[in-house]
């Protein structure tokens, strides 16, 4: 089966999935989207309101910086695949429970495998701890504020982790510091 094949099959399957209480207030599966030969790879957290409306990952206000920061370092968002550790809203946008991305982190680990990227850019501390543990790599902290902007490798693997954009929408200080991020990422692509 090819990669577009195998993508559209996983999808399908997700979007009935009930292995989570979330299924039940959810109004649309946020599965991810973009380009799945990309080599850059977006993990988020948690759809949010506009998201579960749309069943598009990043379309709210977070995603309006997350497309602002895409622009300053000239990345096109159809070039890279954008999804987050559970593909259904939590009620009032609250973390991510345990047993949820138990659950869900499965769909995640498939896109991953399907879609083969060479850098997985981590946004918040939700998606950095996944990938950390995924992949289990020994680091001395997992604390975001200690790891943000620092290229992690793993074999062929680059992870590079950085605050989720939602910090910066009421946070000027946090927006210049996930750019100098992304600058980051500019060098390395
Ligand atoms: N925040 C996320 O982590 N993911 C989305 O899709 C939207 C907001
Ligand atoms: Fe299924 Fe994930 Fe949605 Fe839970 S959050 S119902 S595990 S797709």
């Amino acid at each position: 089966m090819n990669k577009e094949k195998e993508i559209e099959k996983l999808e399908n399957i997700v979007k009935e999935c009930k292995k989570c209480k979330l299924y039940r207030i959810r109004k649309n599966v946020v599965f991810g989207e973009g380009n799945i030969n990309s080599k850059i790879f977006f993990i988020g957290e948690s759809p949010g309101k506009n998201e579960d409306e749309k069943g598009v990952p990043f379309c709210g206000k977070a995603g309006k910086i997350l497309d602002k920061l895409f622009d300053s370092i000239n990345l096109k968002r159809k070039d890279v695949y954008i999804t987050s550790v559970l593909k259904c809203r939590p009620p009032k946008n609250r973390q991510p429970k345990k047993d949820e991305i138990e659950k869900c982190s499965y769909y995640l680990e498939k896109q991953i495998e399907i879609i083969n990227p060479e850098i997985i850019v981590c946004l918040g501390k939700v998606a950095l701890n996944y990938i950390l543990k995924k992949f289990s790599i020994d680091v001395k902290t997992t604390l975001i504020k200690n790891l943000h902007g620092k290229l992690i490798e793993f074999g062929e693997t680059k992870i590079l982790p950085v605050f989720h954009p939602a910090f910066a929408i009421y946070n000027p200080k946090k927006y210049n510091m996930i750019k100098s991020d992304f600058k980051k990422l500019k060098t390395m692509i």
